[in-house]
């Protein structure tokens, strides 16, 4: 039987320490679902001890989500590992990853730990997490820049202790592929019980090499690779999980190895990822970027039509392009919609519900189709999860004629007390903004804008993100709607009460980051 490669999926956890990336525990539980569609092997729902909100998020992802391990990170140390265990443990399938640092540099400066110290923590913590589970993975933090004698040890160490998956993370993006995957020979010929564990390589892409660098661990012989929907993570990101399968898959003549991934539910994952953390895609990204199949030059479009082969090395579809079903129509009634949110691992409460039906209504007014993309734009409205909002948008009205300056006029809520505003900008965007700024006065600077097409065609919604930064806290808002300056007004607004939420732990930090 041909090798297995297990896909470990940290878009919950790693992917959420990209600034602005936190997520609500409904979203953790949409992109699980998802991430069970899609057939990751193992699902890092977040870190428990990070905040009550993310051990509940956890604990929900854990009890929606059946066909894949739910996981959550612990630092080593007995009240991160306890509160992890007991996060998973309504699980069909649980892991504990508990970790700490080894590279010199981490242990002096960050732990204040000397590495018998670490040693013993590591192997504490592994000993503490299998009272909770069989499944126990352990890493080592900044192994890229850690003593490779050092590494043997721990390792060595945490394999008794009961781990039964190594993890060697490249924390800070430094390896480069031939290095790479020469540790990890070195790591498993050298540790006399290494084929006791699965070993798993965790990139970071600093330099542009995590992909390169996950997959030439995997030609040395790790059978696990962490990674996350469109590459996002802490700083420059980790690997992206589709350019590893794809590779994997695509060069099976190289790789030798299957996955149990169902390809073509990559792209829904990457557009469900990128609107619910407003970070969108790049075009030309691989696979997953809009103009990842476009054939721009005649000689190459001449050349895909005659034989696609050509200049295509994989199939659109097989990745998901163009899977987008015609959801529902104008006439699908309230159980349909139901029954489809529930497919699409959405259970809103009955108050959510019928806002959202309005809303479906609203939408399917104004546009022919409505593609499951609609139906995860439209459930990413704050009007459609009315979670107390300090502020919401009532109504807006703006208006550009040649050679006047654009006015907008905004009506919004500041904890249900109306409130209304009107401004002059360089554009109905920037007038809108404007408006709702003299009304808010945050004081926040607008670090991004952007706007993206739900769907095709120029009726689809425009998904508007804002990124507000505050007193070095930075927020991702979004708002969708086929008219992208009232998108715009909803994503400026949800960016506020983001700002305004409360704060957890990053787990490798120890600074805050905003849960929404
Ligand atoms: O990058 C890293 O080292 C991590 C660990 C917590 C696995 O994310
Ligand atoms: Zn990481």
């Amino acid at each position: 039987m041909q090798d297995q490669l297990i896909i470990f999926d940290t878009t919950l956890r790693d992917g959420e320490q990209s600034p602005g990336a936190a997520m609500t525990r409904d979203d953790k539980v949409r992109i699980g679902k998802q991430l069970e569609r899609l057939r990751v092997d193992v699902i890092e729902a977040g870190f428990a001890a990070s905040s009550p909100g993310d051990f509940e998020a956890i604990r929900a992802v854990a009890a929606a989500v059946k066909d894949s391990t739910v996981c959550s990170l612990a630092r080593a140390n007995e009240s991160d590992v306890r509160r992890a265990g007991e996060a998973i443990k309504g699980a069909n399938a649980g892991r504990v990853h508990t970790f700490i640092a080894t590279s010199p540099i981490h242990m002096k400066h960050k732990l204040r730990m000397e590495p018998d110290q670490v040693l013993e923590a590591a192997v504490k913590a592994v000993k503490l997490a299998r009272e909770y589970t069989d499944d126990v993975e352990f890493s080592a933090e900044d192994a890229v820049r850690s003593d490779v004698d050092f590494l043997c040890r721990i390792f060595e160490a945490a394999i008794m202790a009961g781990a039964r998956t190594i993890n060697v993370p490249d924390t800070v993006g430094y390896s480069v592929p031939a290095l790479w995957g020469e540790l990890f020979r070195q790591l498993m010929t050298r540790i006399p019980n290494s084929g006791k564990a699965v070993w798993s390589t965790h990139c970071h892409d600093d330099l542009g090499m995590a992909v390169a660098n996950s997959l030439a661990a995997v030609l040395a012989g790790a059978r696990q690779v962490e990674c996350t929907i469109n590459g996002l993570g802490e700083r420059a990101g980790n690997a992206s999980l589709e350019e590893v399968v794809m590779a994997v898959r695509t060069r099976a003549d190289v790789f030798k190895l299957g996955s149990r991934i169902d390809a073509t539910q990559i792209v829904p994952a990457s557009k469900l990822v990128s609107t619910i953390t407003g970070y969108p895609v790049q075009p030309n990204k691989a696979v997953v970027g809009a103009n990842a199949f476009a054939h721009e030059s005649g000689i190459h479009q001449d050349g895909v039509l005659k034989h696609r082969e050509t200049y295509e090395i994989m199939r659109a579809a097989d990745v998901g392009w163009g899977a987008n079903r015609i959801s529902l129509g104008k006439l699908s009634g309230r159980s349909a919609f139901k029954a489809r949110l529930q497919e699409l691992g959405m259970t809103p409460s009955d108050e959510a519900l019928n806002v959202a039906f309005g809303k479906f209504k609203e939408l399917a007014d104004k546009k022919r189709e409505i593609f499951d993309e609609d139906i995860q734009a439209l459930m990413s409205d704050e009007a459609v999860t009315p979670a107390k909002e300090h502020y919401a948008l009532v109504s807006l009205t703006a208006h550009s004629e040649t050679g006047q300056k654009p006015y907008a006029r905004v009506v919004i809520t500041e904890e249900g007390r109306e409130r209304r505003a009107e401004a002059r900008g360089d554009g109905q965007v920037d007038a809108t903004f404007q408006a709702i700024e003299s009304l808010v006065q945050s004081g926040a600077e607008l670090r991004l804008y952007s706007v993206n097409n739900v769907t095709e065609g120029s009726d689809s919604q425009g998904e508007v993100t804002v990124r507000l930064s505050k007193n070095g806290r930075i927020v991702n808002g979004t708002g969708a709607d086929t008219d992208i300056v009232v998108a715009s007004a909803k994503a400026y607004v949800n960016a506020l009460n983001r700002l305004g939420a409360r704060s957890r732990v990053n787990p490798q930090y120890g600074v805050e980051a905003t849960v929404a």
